[in-house]
C-alpha cells in the first residue's frame, strides 16, 4: 500500500469548468458511523455504489485521514488493490456495476486547524464540509453532483457529549456499556456530501415550533454553550420569520420534522445551510442589547434567513459542480435581501447593502482576482467564496426579476423547483426556468454571469428648448479583466425619472408614444453599446434621475454637480437621493486631493449635509446615511492611483468642518434622539440610534466643542451596545486622555465574551489615530490574540487591512509587512482564513511607488514559503501577475 507523495511545492492545479464530466459511480446511500475521540475518532463508512455508465475505476477523495480497512460487499479488500492517489485520495479498478464498499479511517479532530472537516471548538465536536471537507472525514466523491441518502450513528461518552446531532430526522438513541452512549439520524432527502454535519458536545438547547401551512409540526431549536441561552431570542425570531416568508413568498415549505442550529465560536464564515442542522458561526445567533449592536442584530436576521432559504435554493436544488456557486449563493442572497427589505425599511436596507457592493465587489470586479459570476476556473474553491458570486450574484437575480416582473419571477422560480427538485444542476438550468416561465428571450441577459468586471456607464445628454426634445444617451464600457480582454455590451435595465428645475417629476413621453398615458417612472433597457433615448414635449430642460433602486450593478457618470445636487435635494427615488448626494461629495473630495492645500466645506457639500439633517424626524436612518461622506476606500476606488493619505487628510478635515458649522444643531440631535425607553430593535430605533450617534461622531470633531464630554458621558451611561461602542469609537479616535481608561474598563468588562471582544480589538485596529499601526502589532502579541480563532483575526488583522486604509497603507511599508507577517504565521494553522486576509495586500496596481515595490516584495516573501497552501498561493501568485 504505497502512497505516492505529492510534491507539496508542486504548482497546484488550475481546475476549468470546461472539464466537467459526470462521475464514474452513483454513491445511492451512505451509513456513517462516528466513534468520538478528541484525537482519535473512528469513522466507518458504508457506501452504496452504483455504476453510472460503462467499466472506469472508482476515484474517492480523501485528506488526512488513516485508512485502517476497507472491504467490498463484505470481503476484506486486500491493501494492494487499494491505489492512494496524490494528494490523499483512493483508486480502486475493477469494481461490479453494484456494489458495498465499507472502510474505516480513523482521524484526529483536535489537530484540525483548519476548521474543516470534523473539528472540535471548546471542547465540542463539529463539522464544516462546504466546499471540500467531507473528504477529510471519510473517502467519498466529494463533488456536489453526487447526491445520497445519509443514515448516521454517532457514539461519544455520555458525560462530555450529551448532545448527538447530525441531519435530518431523529431515529433512536442509547446507552452503551462504559458510559457511552449513542444517536441515529436519518435523512430522507437525497443530499451532496458538503451538506452534511454533525454536531457533538455539552451544548444545551433553545427550543420553539413551527407550523407550516399545511400544518406540519416542526421543532426548533437553537443549540448555545450553556449561558447563551438568553441570548438567543433574536435568532428564532428571525427563523420563524423567514420560515413564513419562503411559505408566503414562494409557496415554500420546510420538508423535516426538527429544524435545529447549532452555534460555534471557531468558524470559518458566517454560516452554514447542513440540511436540516445548520451551524453558525456564534457571531450571527447570539445577541442581547448590552452585548450586541444594532448591525449585529440586522446580520442575524439576514443570516439567519440566507441559511434557512438555502433549504430549498441550495439544498433541494443544488449545484452540479462549484462553477456553479452562484446558483445557490446568488439565489440566495437575493432572497435574504428581498426578505430583509420586507422586514424593515426597504430604501435603507436597500442603499446598504448597496454601499457594501460597492465596498467589497466593484473592487473585486477591478483587481487581480476579476471573475465571471459564473468563473471558468479556479485552483482553491474557497477562494471563489466571494463577493461577486454572493452580491454580484444576487444584483443579477435582482435585474432579472425586474426584467421579466414579479409574477414571471414566480412562474420561473417554481417551474424551476418542479423541474430540479432533487437535481444537481445549471446556472443555465436556472435561466431557462426563468426564460420558459416568462417568455422573454434571457439569452444576451446570461452574458452577465459569464462576463467579469464592472460596466461603466456613462450618460450624454442634449436639449432643444424650442421642440421641447430631449435627448438622453447611454454608453456602456467594461474594462478588460484578467482572460477576458474583449467585452460585449450587457443588458441593462435603467430605472429612471426627469426632474424639472424645482424638482417635481416630468412627463416621460418617448418619441412616438401617446402624451395621454406618459408615466413618471420607466425603465429603459441599454442593450447596445450606446442607444439614444429621446423624450418629447419636455416644458423645460429636465436633469435626469438614473439607476433607481441600483436597477443594475454598474458604475455611472456623466452627470454634473449641479445636477447632482438637485437630485440629492429631491429625487422622490432614496436611492438616487442618496447615491446623488454620495457622488457630489465624491468629486468634491476627488478635487480636493488632486489640488493638495487645506479642503475647504463648499456651499454644495454643507447643503446636502444640511438636507440630510433635515430628515432627522421623517427618516433618521435615511438622513444617517446621507449625511455621512463616502468612505476612503469608496473614494480612493475612483482613482487610477490611490493617495490613502491624502483621502484620509481631507475627509477628516471635511468632517472637521461640518462638526464646526453643525454644532448647534447636531448637538440637538444628539440630546432630542436618546432612546425614550428601553432598547428596542425596530426600524426606527435602529434609525434613530444611527443618526444620534452619526452626529456624536461628527461633533466631536470639532475642536473645542462638547463632542468629547458627551462620548465620555454616553460610554459611562452604559445600556446598549450601540450606543457604548459609537462612544467608545469616538473616544478611540481622539487624543482624549480618558480613551485608554475606557479601553481598560471595555476589556475588563467583556473579557469573558469573546464576541465583544472581537470589538475591543477591531475598534483599535481601524482607528483613525496616527499610531494606530503600532498598537495593531502590540495587540497581535496580547494574551486574548488568538491566531486559531477566525473572527478574532478577522476583528484585528482583517480589520485593519480592509478597514483602515490610511494606517494599512503608511509610507513606511510597515502595514505590508506586519500583514505578511501574519499570513505566513497564518497559512499552515488555516489556509482559507490566511488567503481571505491577504487581498489587500494584491491591490499593488493601485499605489503609487514606493509603495507598490514593498507590496509586491511582500507578496513575493510570501509565496517563497515552503508548504504554502493552494489558497494563499492562488491569491498571491493571482496578485503578482
Ligand atoms: N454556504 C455557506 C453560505 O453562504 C458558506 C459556506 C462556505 N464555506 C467555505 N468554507 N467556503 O451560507
Ligand atoms: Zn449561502
Amino acid at each position: 500500500m504505497s502512497a505516492p507523495q505529492a510534491d507539496p511545492d508542486a504548482t497546484p492545479a488550475t481546475i476549468h469548468r470546461q472539464d466537467y464530466r459526470p462521475p464514474a459511480y452513483w454513491v445511492h446511500s451512505v451509513d456513517l458511523h462516528f466513534a468520538l475521540h478528541p484525537t482519535e475518532t473512528v469513522v466507518r463508512a458504508r457506501l452504496g455504489l452504483r455504476r453510472n455508465g460503462g467499466p472506469a475505476p472508482l476515484e474517492l477523495d480523501g485528506e488526512a485521514l488513516t485508512l485502517l480497512d476497507a472491504s467490498i460487499d463484505g470481503v476484506a479488500v486486500e491493501p494492494a488493490r487499494l491505489q492512494h492517489l496524490p494528494g490523499g485520495g483512493l483508486r480502486i479498478d475493477d469494481l461490479p456495476a453494484e456494489c458495498v464498499l465499507e472502510t474505516r479511517v480513523r482521524i484526529s479532530p483536535e489537530a484540525n486547524t483548519e476548521l474543516s472537516g470534523l473539528y472540535l471548538s471548546g471542547g465540542n465536536y463539529f463539522t464544516q464540509c462546504e466546499a471540500e471537507g467531507f473528504r477529510r472525514i471519510t473517502y467519498f466523491p466529494d463533488r456536489p453532483d453526487v447526491m445520497s441518502r445519509y443514515t448516521v450513528t454517532i457514539e461519544a461518552d455520555r458525560a462530555s457529549c450529551p448532545v448527538l446531532l447530525s441531519n435530518g430526522n431523529p431515529a433512536g438513541h442509547g446507552e452503551l456499556p462504559g458510559g457511552r452512549h449513542w444517536a441515529k439520524w436519518e435523512d430522507p432527502h437525497p443530499k451532496p456530501s458538503y451538506l452534511f454535519a454533525l454536531v457533538a458536545g455539552d451544548l444545551v438547547a433553545v427550543r420553539d415550533r413551527f407550523t407550516t401551512q399545511s400544518g406540519r409540526e416542526v421543532a426548533l431549536a437553537i443549540y448555545v454553550r450553556d449561558g447563551d441561552q438568553d441570548a438567543c431570542g433574536h435568532a428564532m425570531d428571525s427563523l420563524k420569520a423567514s420560515m413564513r416568508w419562503d411559505e408566503e413568498e414562494y409557496g415554500l415549505e420546510y420538508d423535516l420534522d426538527v429544524f435545529n442550529i447549532a452555534a460555534v465560536s471557531d468558524f470559518n464564515m458566517g454560516a452554514m445551510e447542513n440540511k436540516g442542522l445548520n451551524v453558525f458561526n456564534t457571531k450571527y445567533i447570539l445577541a442581547r442589547p448590552e452585548t450586541a449592536t444594532d448591525g449585529d442584530y440586522e446580520g442575524i436576521e439576514t443570516v439567519v434567513a440566507h441559511e434557512y432559504f438555502h433549504n430549498w435554493t441550495g439544498n433541494r436544488v443544488t449545484c452540479r459542480d462549484w462553477f456553479q456557486l452562484s446558483l445557490k449563493e446568488g439565489l440566495t442572497v437575493f432572497r435574504d435581501q428581498h426578505f430583509s427589505e420586507a422586514m424593515g425599511s426597504a430604501a435603507v436596507k436597500r442603499l446598504a447593502n448597496v454601499r457594501r457592493l460597492r465596498a467589497a465587489q466593484f473592487p473585486e470586479d477591478a483587481g487581480p482576482m476579476a471573475h465571471p459570476v459564473r468563473p471558468d476556473s479556479y485552483v482553491e474553491i474557497n477562494n471563489f467564496y466571494t463577493a461577486t458570486v454572493y452580491q454580484k450574484g444576487s444584483e443579477v437575480v435582482r435585474m432579472m426579476r425586474a426584467l421579466i416582473g414579479p409574477e414571471a419571477f414566480r412562474r420561473g422560480m417554481d417551474l424551476y423547483i418542479q423541474r430540479h427538485d432533487n437535481q444537481a444542476v445549471t446556472i443555465e438550468d436556472f435561466v431557462a426556468a426563468m426564460q420558459d416561465a416568462s417568455g422573454t428571450d434571457l439569452s444576451r441577459f446570461a452574458r452577465w454571469y459569464a462576463q467579469a468586471g464592472t460596466p461603466e456607464l456613462h450618460v450624454t445628454e442634449d436639449f432643444d428648448a424650442a421642440s421641447g426634445r430631449y435627448t438622453l444617451s447611454l454608453a456602456q464600457r467594461t474594462p478588460p479583466t484578467p482572460g477576458q480582454p474583449h467585452k460585449q455590451p450587457v443588458p441593462i435595465p435603467v430605472a429612471m425619472g426627469l426632474l424639472g428645475a424645482g424638482g417635481g417629476a416630468l412627463p416621460l413621453r418617448l418619441r412616438g408614444e401617446n402624451a395621454a398615458d406618459a408615466p413618471a417612472e420607466r425603465v429603459l433597457l441599454l442593450e447596445e453599446a450606446r442607444q439614444d433615448f429621446v423624450f418629447e414635449g419636455l416644458p423645460e430642460r429636465p436633469t435626469p434621475s438614473l439607476l433607481r433602486g441600483f436597477s443594475a450593478p454598474v458604475k455611472l457618470s456623466g452627470l454634473g454637480q449641479d445636477s447632482l445636487g438637485l437630485l440629492a435635494a429631491h429625487d422622490s427615488d432614496p436611492f438616487v437621493a442618496w447615491e446623488s448626494g454620495q457622488q457630489y461629495a465624491t468629486a468634491a473630495m476627488l478635487r480636493m486631493v488632486a489640488q493638495g492645500g487645506e479642503p475647504v466645506l463648499g456651499e454644495g457639500l454643507a447643503a446636502i449635509a444640511a438636507a440630510a439633517l433635515d430628515r432627522a424626524d421623517s427618516d433618521p436612518a435615511f438622513a444617517a446615511e446621507a449625511f455621512a461622506l463616502p468612505s476612503e476606500s469608496f473614494v480612493a476606488d475612483q482613482m487610477p492611483v490611490a493617495d490613502p493619505e491624502a483621502i484620509h487628510a481631507v475627509r477628516q478635515s471635511l468632517r472637521r468642518q461640518l462638526g464646526i458649522r453643525f454644532a448647534p444643531r447636531l448637538a440637538e440631535l444628539h440630546d432630542r434622539l436618546a432612546d425614550p425607553g428601553p432598547y428596542r430593535i425596530d426600524g426606527p430605533s435602529i434609525g434613530r440610534r444611527a443618526l444620534r450617534n452619526a452626529a456624536l461622531s461628527v461633533l466631536s470633531m470639532a475642536p473645542g466643542g462638547d463632542g468629547l464630554r458627551r462620548a465620555r458621558a454616553q460610554y459611562a451611561a452604559g445600556g446598549n451596545m450601540t450606543d457604548v461602542l459609537a462612544a467608545l469609537r469616538v473616544l478611540v479616535d481622539s487624543d482624549d486622555p480618558a480613551r485608554l481608561d475606557a479601553l481598560a474598563d471595555f476589556h475588563a468588562r467583556w473579557r469573558h465574551d469573546p464576541l465583544v471582544l472581537d470589538k475591543w480589538f477591531t475598534l483599535q485596529a481601524t482607528s483613525s489615530r496616527p499610531d494606530t499601526l503600532a498598537t495593531v502589532q502590540v495587540l497581535a502579541l496580547h494574551p486574548d490574540f488568538d491566531i486559531r480563532n477566525p473572527n478574532r483575526v478577522r476583528a484585528l488583522v482583517g480589520a485593519f487591512a480592509a478597514g483602515n486604509p490610511a494606517q494599512f497603507h503608511a509610507a513606511s511599508g510597515e502595514g505590508y509587512r506586519f500583514l505578511a507577517e501574519m499570513v505566513i504565521a497564518l497559512d499552515p494553522v488555516n489556509a482559507q482564513v490566511a488567503a481571505r486576509v491577504v487581498s489587500p495586500l494584491t491591490d499593488w496596481k493601485r499605489q503609487a511607488e514606493p509603495r507598490a515595490a514593498i507590496m509586491r516584495a511582500e507578496l513575493e516573501r510570501i509565496l517563497a514559503r515552503p508548504g504554502l497552501s493552494k489558497g494563499t498561493f492562488e491569491k498571491v501568485s493571482k496578485g503578482l501577475a
